[in-house]
């Protein structure tokens, strides 16, 4: 089979994004453009901001992405996007865009789930850097600001009729994503958005056993490592009762006077570096944070080798924007290898939102002719499947 060159793009929450992959494995060109300056005075992304970002980037992100590709649109062989899960308006301007440009140029459209993408990335990698042969069965952690949910992955189908991917959802959190849980400690502690970045670089200044947050316990009334795989049994995640611990620990350590002092003096400048915020950090402070992720870094990595020790897995996946955290791809690193599973990354360019990930889960329906109506929507609780 030829070469397929796949447009993909991506507008789900505050990136707009637009990629070519040829052929699942190589990535052409990856435009992402950030959102985070117009968000950052509100502490998060505000969904009306996000579209209308999304409104004023999508045609000039597109047109980067052909460009850098040194591709025209007529020799695209198909537009993929984005269809959920992500915030409605936002998702709504990279489905219109991409429903036009198929429309207008003839070229067949793909539905692509967020999740997918994320998964995809890893593969996409592994296969540009010539591994074509990964191991089953495969877990997949897709830990991000809206995601942390495990999926077992699945491949069907042969190399000469196609190949169609499924997964299987074993855990998810309950309440606070991983990285939402980041974002919102980073905001009461006056540390900007997002929060993870910031938090990873002054971590490295404090103490991680400073401060003890015991682990989420999880009522399963079904959890019982001991039952065999694929009986329904779960492992979930809560980050809501850590992020609540370092609010406790604020309040009853006295430190609102230092997050208030540290809020006046970032808003006098006029773009804080990471090194202004650590100047700004006091000791209890920089262990505070420390000690935040080590707690959820310890509990991502424990609940995930559980998972996949249940599940005897092969090859462990971990992608989303907390993935490019380097203290957790350390301790996967450390424990997957105590329990002799593979473990993989993307890089940390395709760890957080990117269109090459959606051009690249769209391949294997390409090959399969699975393309969508016109009419598709798109999905703010999409679930993968
Ligand atoms: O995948 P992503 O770009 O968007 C979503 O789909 O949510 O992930 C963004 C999230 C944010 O919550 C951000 O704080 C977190 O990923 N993040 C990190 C790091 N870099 C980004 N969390 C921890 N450590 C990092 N280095
Ligand atoms: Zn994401």
């Amino acid at each position: 089979m030829s070469d397929a060159y796949i447009l993909g793009i991506e507008t789900s929450c505050d990136e707009t994004a637009a990629a070519v992959v040829r052929s699942g494995e190589q990535v052409v060109s990856n435009v992402v453009y950030s959102q985070i300056a117009a968000h950052q005075p509100y502490g998060g992304v505000v969904p009306e901001v996000a579209s209308r970002e999304h409104l004023r980037a999508i045609v000039p992100v597109v047109r980067k992405a052909l460009a850098d590709a040194g591709q025209m649109y007529q020799s695209l062989d198909a537009i993929a996007v984005t269809q959920g899960p992500g915030l409605a308006g936002a998702l709504l301007v990279g489905i219109s865009y991409a429903k036009a440009l198929a429309f207008a140029l003839d070229h067949p459209l793909i539905a692509v789930n967020h999740l997918e993408g994320h998964i995809h990335a890893v593969l996409l990698e592994e296969r540009q850097k010539g591994n074509h042969h990964l191991q089953f069965p495969l877990l997949a952690l897709v830990v991000s600001g809206g995601h942390t949910h495990l999926y077992l992955a699945e491949q069907h189908g042969t190399a000469e009729g196609g190949m169609r991917w499924s997964y299987r959802n074993i855990g998810q959190t309950r309440d606070d994503a991983a990285g939402e849980a980041f974002d919102k400690v980073a905001k009461l502690l006056a540390l900007g958005y997002p929060g993870g970045p910031v938090i990873e670089k002054l971590s490295a200044h404090g103490n991680p056993a400073a401060v003890k947050f015991p682990p989420p316990q999880i009522k399963h009334p079904d959890r019982n490592e001991n039952r065999g795989p694929g009986d329904g049994v779960r492992f979930d995640f809560s980050y809501s009762g850590i992020k609540t611990g370092v609010l406790r620990h604020v309040e009853t350590h006295n430190m609102q006077g230092s997050i208030a002092a540290r809020k006046g003096a970032i808003k006098a400048k006029e773009s804080p570096t990471i090194a202004d915020y650590v100047s700004l950090c006091d000791k209890p402070t920089l262990d505070l944070v420390a000690s935040f992720q080590y707690a959820i870094v310890e509990d991502l990595v424990s609940k995930t080798l559980s998972a996949a020790r249940a599940h005897n897995v092969a090859a462990l996946f971990v992608t989303g924007g907390v993935a490019a955290n380097q203290r957790l791809r350390n301790r996967f690193e450390e424990s997957a290898a105590q329990e002799g599973v593979a473990v993989y990354f993307p890089s940390r360019a395709l760890s957080t939102d990117n269109a090459a990930m959606i051009a690249a889960a769209a391949y294997p329906k390409f090959l399969v002719g699975d393309f969508a109506a016109m009419d598709f929507c798109a999905e703010a609780g999409l679930a993968l499947k």
